[in-house]
């Protein structure tokens, strides 16, 4: 994944969300990887949104993005929240360098799945699972999508620390 200086502005995909509370459209910045989670019986399409640029309030509190990271995911169909009007790029700041999605919980499922990747090589700091870009943090590899996480010199998965 490119490496991003805040401060500057990129052309960023974004979601366009037509929210149905207020009937406007937002444009949310997203991962451009849609994709289904059948290791985690979750098979509904959608995107995972890219926290390191400029969003707009309304969506930061409704999403519940917290320094950049967030448990929400944008489906591609239709949701009780907003209509998925498809994909566009937009002029945005980058306003940090770290995002992704923040795990729920520890569950059993997740660590069993995570073990499955243990060991494998990030060719190119690209993530084993789905080629994600992986991004630098406190010295490691993170997978923004999923937190498959790498040695930095080694470039290989390594165990998941349970917070
Ligand atoms: S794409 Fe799923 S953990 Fe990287």
């Amino acid at each position: 994944m490119m490496c991003h200086v805040p401060g500057e502005i990129y052309e960023v995909p974004c979601a366009i969300l037509l929210w149905k509370e207020d009937s406007r459209a937002y444009f949310v910045p997203v991962i451009d990887l849609p994709h289904t989670d059948l290791a985690f019986d979750f098979p509904h399409r959608h995107y995972h949104i890219d926290g390191r640029f400029e969003i707009h309030p309304r969506m930061v509190h409704r999403l519940q993005i917290n320094d950049g990271h967030t448990a929400m995911i944008l489906l591609t169909e239709n949701s009780g929240l907003y209509d998925f009007k498809g994909i566009a790029k937009q002029k945005l700041k980058c306003i940090r360098i770290e995002t992704g999605l923040a795990i729920p919980s520890c569950s059993e499922k997740y660590l069993d799945w995570y073990e499955g990747y243990v060991g494998q090589i990030c060719k190119e700091k690209r993530c084993p699972h789905l080629g994600t870009g992986m991004l630098e943090r406190d010295g490691k590899l993170v997978c923004p999508l999923h937190g498959l996480t790498a040695d930095l010199k080694t470039l290989k998965i390594i165990m998941y620390d349970c917070p």
